[in-house]
């Protein structure tokens, strides 16, 4: 591939750093809940500017604890539907009854008018997802909404490590965020995730949680449901060098970000519009087809023809059209079905040329303008 759909990037050094506090970790016995992942929360709770960072296994725990320590058993909660799976399952484990909310497909975001139209007497509250690393202004709307009508709201920030909107940053908009360490995400762990809040009931709450419901490290009574949500060290120490280039990274995914920008004002794709109060981590660069053009089609030819990877979309099927939550779902969501049905999203990486996004931009030229 003369441009991979993405890259992930851990340098010489961060190698070597990983390594030596693995085999510290192998030398020490001490393999999980240990002082490496006290200083991934730590050094996590100051680049959010959030009190308290709690880290877990998974960006799907990292949702599921919140929502299990707010009660939403049996109540309903409204969910993106424009979203990945886990956002909603998440809910679901935690006993919710979710309802499938539209997006607007020009923020991809929750539609704030299709929310307030939602809450019904059994709703507590909200999720919301931050797709692509972008915070739309909308959450203004929403955090206004969820004030007005007693409703909490959780942001899944999976994707926007290091985004932020007038300064604010992901995942303190809501009571609690929850980000993913997968290893496609802006900073790969392997496997992990963390919890922001500034709630410190939320804080206390998700320690037991996170270590089957014990209600502290050295008693044996467990108090709550919880689950083997722990962060082992060795993902401790891998999700703690991606930390420390997190800016780095993000500089020159907007730098990349910005050159498509300037390439595509005149088309032959249309750029997902960022307003400049909004600091996107360009997770993903989405762009919108023209109506003509068939998106498999499309990423066929660029692939085949082209050596370009076009990275998954987010997402190509809503959620309310997944097979498994057909019970959930209500009807058709016409914003989320358009938007899914219609965008791409280039290639973009920490490690992308500028020659690389130049090349994308000459080929999808190619395809698109005959
Ligand atoms: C929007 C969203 N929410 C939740 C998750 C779950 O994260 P994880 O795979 O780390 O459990 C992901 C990532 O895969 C995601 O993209």
């Amino acid at each position: 591939m003369r441009v991979p759909a993405a890259a992930i990037h851990f340098p010489e050094e961060d190698r070597q750093q990983i390594l030596r506090q693995i085999d510290e970790c192998l030398q020490s016995g001490q393999l999980t809940l240990g002082k490496i992942g006290k200083e991934l929360e730590a050094e996590f709770s100051v680049a959010h500017a959030s009190p308290h960072a709690i880290a877990v296994s998974s960006g799907t725990s990292a949702l599921e604890i919140p929502l299990r320590v707010l009660g939403c058993e049996g109540k309903e909660v409204l969910v993106q539907a424009n979203s990945f799976f886990a956002t909603a399952a998440a809910a679901v484990s935690a006993g919710a009854r979710i309802k499938f909310v539209d997006c607007d497909p020009a923020t991809m975001s929750l539609d704030p008018a299709a929310v307030e139209a939602a809450i019904g007497p059994n709703t507590v509250g909200v999720i919301t997802v931050h797709i692509g690393g972008f915070i739309p202004p909308a959450i203004r709307d929403l955090q206004r909404i969820c004030a007005d009508n007693g409703l909490w709201l959780v942001e899944d920030a999976a994707h926007a490590h290091g985004s932020s909107l007038d300064g604010e940053m992901a995942g303190t908009f809501g009571i609690a965020g929850s980000f993913s360490f997968y290893p496609t995400k802006v900073i790969a762990g392997g496997e992990g995730g963390m919890i922001v809040t500034a709630d410190d009931a939320i804080a206390e709450e998700a320690l037991i949680y996170r270590d089957q419901g014990k209600a502290s490290f050295l008693t044996n009574d467990h108090t709550r449901l919880g689950y083997n949500w722990r962060m082992s060290e060795p993902h401790a120490a891998i999700a703690l060098a991606q930390l420390r280039r997190l800016d780095e990274f993000v500089a020159h995914r907007r730098r990349i970000a910005a050159r498509y920008d300037a390439a595509l004002v005149d088309g032959p794709v249309t750029p997902l519009a960022i307003p400049s109060n909004s600091f996107c981590n360009y997770y993903k660069y989405v762009a919108f087809l023209p109506p003509s053009a068939d998106r498999t089609t499309v990423k066929k030819r660029l692939r085949e023809e082209y050596e370009i990877g076009l990275s998954g979309e987010v997402y190509e099927q809503p959620l309310h059209l997944q097979s498994v939550f057909a019970p959930f779902a209500d009807g058709p969501l016409p914003g989320a079905e358009e938007l899914c049905a219609r965008h791409i999203c280039l290639p973009v990486s920490a490690v992308m040329t500028d020659e690389q996004a130049d090349l994308v931009v000459e080929s999808l030229q190619s395809v698109l303008v005959p």
